[in-house]
Formats: structure tokens, sequence, C-alpha cells
């Protein structure tokens, strides 16, 4: 696998568009999902500079609930457990839909881990047979505004190719 990313691409769609099949190419012969969530991680960080990129995982709980917990990510310390519907990621697994928030003060419920972090996107990963959410992809951003249908489009894409292998 080549370690060095390849990034020419100026515009955020010529970006995702070189920077998806390097990600498919560096999981597609590692089965271990912490691995490849992390450099998937690493990846978008590095492409577009995100200020925080990370996975929270639907995991059971010790009451036999299921929560959000904290999976790989690149970016500051971050909130460990998120409760179904709750914040921007509980809400997006609640939904069972992408979520873009261009401004997280007019987003009731906004879970804060960093006060740095003005703008957010995220977007469920979900089992391509039966639809229920295995983990949620968050994308924070230090300036309002940054996310639309252009970081949808390609991120519900890689959620699924990362569902299909997860
Ligand atoms: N803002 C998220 C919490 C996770 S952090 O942004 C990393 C939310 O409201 O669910």
């Amino acid at each position: 696998m080549s370690e060095q990313l390849i990034l020419t691409a100026q515009d955020k769609a010529g970006r995702y568009e070189e920077v998806l099949p390097q990600i498919f190419s560096v999981i597609a012969d590692e089965s271990d999902r912490t691995a490849n969530l992390a450099n998937t991680a690493a990846i978008l960080k590095e492409a577009f500079d995100f200020f925080w990129v990370g996975f929270y995982e639907v995991k059971t709980t010790s009451d036999n609930s299921f929560q959000l917990v904290l999976g790989p990510f690149q970016g500051p310390l971050a909130c460990t457990r998120i409760r179904y519907g709750k914040g921007v990621c509980g809400t997006a697994w609640a939904q069972r839909q992408t979520i873009v928030v261009p401004d997280v003060d007019l987003f009731p419920g906004h879970i804060a881990c960093s006060s740095l972090s003005r703008s957010e996107i995220v977007v469920p990963i979900m089992h391509p047979d039966d639809g229920t959410v295995l983990a949620v992809l968050d994308i924070d951003s230090q300036t309002t505004n940054t996310f639309d249908e252009t970081d949808r489009h390609h991120l519900e894409e890689l959620a699924g190719h990362l569902a299909a292998q997860w």
C-alpha cells in the first residue's frame, strides 16, 4: 500500500474524488475495523484539514441498552459516549440520516465537545441489509457553513463503502 496521499485537486468535489479511491485502496485488504476507521479519519483530516474527524460506534452498555461510543478519530479530545437521540450524532443515529449543521449554536441539543467547533456533519453508517445504524462519521469545522451537499454526497458514498466492509 502507498503511504503517501496524492492531493492535487483544489476544489472540494475534486478533492473527494481523488481521496475516496485512496481510502478504499488503503482499507481494501485490511480486515481490522479499528485500523480501517483510524486510517479513514487520518486521510480525511489530512486531505481537508478538518478540525475533528472521527467515528462513534453503536455499542451495548452494561444495562443492555445501546450508546454511541467514541472510536478512532483525529483531532482534540472528545466526548466518550452519546445517547440515542442526543446531540447531532445521536439524532443522526435516531433519524438514520445525514445531518448537516451550518451553525452548531442553532442546533438544539448540540453537544459541544470543543467550544471551537462551529459547524458539523454527521453521516450514519448503516447495515447494508437491514439499515440499522452501526456507527456515525462525525466531522467538525472551526468555521460556520463548512458542509454542504458535496460533503453529504461523498461522505454517504464513503459510509456505504465502510458499511459493506463492516
Ligand atoms: N457535536 C457532537 C458531539 C461529538 S463532537 O462534535 C466530536 C454532537 O452534538 O453529537
